[in-house]
């Protein structure tokens, strides 16, 4: 769909063709800024609608973008929609945290997301007569375990669980274990479930950031820019 007359959009004020066909969306428009000011070349600002700062520039020769996508499944869903729907954007790579959920993940391992369950009822807009299953790209995650494995980093790939809550009253990440499922974060069903709706491609990577099952050992903050740094060059390697 191209639909122009929908741009700017009510959240995003960029122009038409000022994203690259591929995005890379962190949760937090720091993060935004870090990438297109450290790893991209000719970068521009091309959205800072609430502070939301967007980027487009080149990587390798490559153009990409990189818009942060806010916290939890409405936002990431807005951003992604309108992405997607009005700027002709093909792929978006979620790169964020996760807390682990599978008892072999450790802070700072990889976590590539095939598929995503969640507690949100994001996907009753569909009106199914069933229950959908968010699931990847299977190209993009294709490309982003040949570019993990080059790391070296640890890495697990399956199912994430996108909770609509952080602190959440009935503390059932171990119901989610029992199912095999990876890591908790909060975005990554709204994104397969726009991607899948709009005929688009979508992956989240993840780093673990804490495990909510075993507390107290949680990133430093210094933990959490290098593993990012990691993620983050994964998914400029695929874009
Ligand atoms: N819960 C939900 N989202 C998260 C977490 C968590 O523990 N860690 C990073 N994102």
């Amino acid at each position: 769909m191209n639909n122009i007359t929908n741009i700017p959009t009510p959240h995003i004020s960029a122009n038409a063709c000022e994203f690259a066909k591929t995005v890379l969306m962190p949760g937090d428009p720091k993060r935004a800024k870090f990438i297109a000011e450290n790893y991209l070349t000719d970068s521009v600002l091309v959205n800072d609608v609430r502070g939301v700062q967007g980027y487009t520039g080149y990587y390798n020769g490559k153009r990409v973008s990189v818009m942060a996508s806010g916290m939890g499944m409405p936002s990431i869903g807005i951003y992604s929609y309108e992405l997607y729907n009005f700027y002709d954007v093909e792929n978006i790579i979620r790169i964020g945290t996760a807390g682990a959920i599978h008892p072999k993940l450790n802070i700072r391992d990889i976590v590539i997301g095939m598929g995503a369950c969640t507690n949100s009822n994001y996907a009753s807009q569909f009106r199914l007569p069933g229950t959908f299953a968010p699931i990847a790209s299977f190209e993009l995650l294709k490309k982003a375990v040949l570019a993990v494995e080059k790391t070296g980093a640890n890495y697990m790939v399956g199912n994430l669980y996108s909770s609509d809550t952080f602190y959440d009253d009935a503390l059932s990440l171990a119901d989610w274990q029992k199912m095999g499922v990876l890591a908790v974060e909060m975005e990554s069903a709204a994104l397969y479930c726009n991607a899948a709706r709009a005929g688009k491609n979508a992956l989240c990577i993840c780093t673990i950031s804490d495990l909510p099952l075993n507390p107290g050992k949680d990133c430093t903050a210094e933990e959490r820019q290098n593993s990012f740094t990691q993620m983050m060059e994964i998914a400029l390697e695929i874009a």
